[in-house]
């Protein structure tokens, strides 16, 4: 089974529509951004709904649309603009006024938009849309410039037939457009944009009969955790995982869910060569079955013994065909303290770090939600990280990954 996710994928974008012609395009955009994967929320300004209904909006984003600081003031709702603010990951105003420019930069709180932006703590983005003389004019030009200074991205108008006759500058970005900037705006500002990481998690299951299979204990908890703590950092991920029960991590872009090694093996081959970076997590069986029955195996038909063949160390094949670009990290689970053997892998699998874990320490290893490691890195040098929470953790490796193998 194969799952694709699409490019905005769990990002939360308020869109801000004020009073222009251009507000028809929003629907557009709106449809457009959720059509990628966005979760939309839309909050007019009056103005804007004397240009486009309400409803038209909330039927795009199948949910209703916040023009007001109530909204049923007979029930006492309020509609908690702080709320609107920290959920969104980016507001974008499309299209933006001169007015809503200038409300902006001074701080005014006139309407529920306005409330929003001041309490905002994501990023923002203004598409702007007015007239010709009004968007050269030097009240707007330095109203954009003062926004700009402070870190709002400026979608900038087109150039064209205006609402008013007239041709020239001022016409709102057109709404693919905005929605390829929004894209940009996610890409560019992570550490690990445009980097694309695959990772193998979980178990492998290796079947005996109908029913029964040869497994191990692996919950695929730290390789969910990577995957989620590298896709928040702007990481393409591809996620491939054993039988797990496990959620697929916001963002991450595509999971691919295999049951045995050969199945693991074969996915991993498909996507390898694109990858910048591999992290190899899986707890995967070395060996199988040589026979397997499509039927349950009842006490009476028992094989006397089941022998074993051996299956492909899939890290060891990632490492033989990895580019001079590509960075490879393997994981290394012992019984014992475990630090040679572990050198041995990083050597063998030609890897340039390799993750140490042992079960000697307490809350390590597997089906737990903590880990303790000590990272190798080819050169030599061991890090070591005191037992936490896999998330943390998790963020932490990719940090230092950052750092040492791809920077
Ligand atoms: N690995 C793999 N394919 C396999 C076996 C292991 O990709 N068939 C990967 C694991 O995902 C891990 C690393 O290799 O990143 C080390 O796994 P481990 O089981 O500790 O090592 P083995 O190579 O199997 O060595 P041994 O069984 O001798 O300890």
């Amino acid at each position: 089974m194969e799952l694709a996710s699409p490019p905005l994928s769990e990002r939360r974008i308020v869109l801000g529509i004020t009073g222009s012609i251009a507000a028809y395009k929003s629907a557009v955009l709106a449809r457009e951004l959720k059509r990628r994967g966005a979760e939309v929320r839309v909050v007019m300004t009056a103005g804007a709904t004397e240009f486009i209904t309400p409803l038209t909006l909330a039927t795009l984003i199948d949910r209703p649309v916040h023009s007001d600081f109530t909204e049923d003031e007979h029930a006492g709702v309020w509609t908690n603009h702080v709320e609107l603010g920290v959920w969104g990951d980016l507001i974008v105003v499309a299209p933006a006024t001169a007015n809503t420019l200038s409300a902006m930069v001074h701080g005014q709180c006139e309407n529920l938009l306005q409330a929003v932006l001041l309490s905002a703590r994501c990023p923002v983005a203004v598409a702007p849309a007015m007239d010709l003389d009004m968007f050269t004019h030097a009240s707007t030009q330095d109203n954009l410039r003062i926004l700009e200074s402070r870190g709002v991205d400026i979608i900038d108008p087109g150039t064209g037939p205006l609402a008013s006759g007239l041709v020239g500058k001022g016409r709102m970005a057109e709404p693919k457009d905005i929605a390829d900037q929004v894209e940009a705006h996610f890409q560019r500002t992570l550490p690990w944009s445009h980097k694309r990481v695959l990772i193998t998690a979980g178990p492998t299951q290796e079947p005996l009969d109908a029913v029964r299979f040869l497994g191990n204990r692996s919950s695929g908890k730290m390789g969910f955790a990577l995957a989620s703590a590298f896709a928040d950092q702007g990481a393409l991920v591809t996620l491939v995982a054993g039988p797990v029960s496990l959620a697929t991590p916001e963002r991450v872009h595509r999971r691919i869910d295999v049951s045995t090694a050969v199945e693991m093996n074969n996915a991993v081959q498909t996507c390898w060569a694109d990858m910048d970076m591999g992290v190899a997590c899986a707890a995967v069986a070395d060996f199988r079955p040589t026979l397997t029955s499509d039927s349950k195996w009842h006490r009476a038909n028992m094989p006397e013994a089941i022998t074993l063949e051996e299956n492909p160390d899939i890290l060891h094949g990632m490492g033989q065909s990895k580019s001079d670009a590509q960075r490879l990290v393997g994981f290394a689970l012992e019984t014992d303290e475990g630090l040679d053997s572990a050198k041995g892998k990083l050597v063998r699998k030609n890897l340039d770090a390799i993750v140490l874990n042992t079960l000697q320490d307490n809350g390590a290893g597997f089906a737990v939600d903590t880990n303790k490691v000590t990272v190798l890195n080819k050169n030599g040098q061991a890090l070591k990280f005191d037992l936490q929470a896999k998330d943390e953790l998790a963020q932490k490796l990719v940090d230092l990954w950052r750092t040492t193998l791809i920077a």
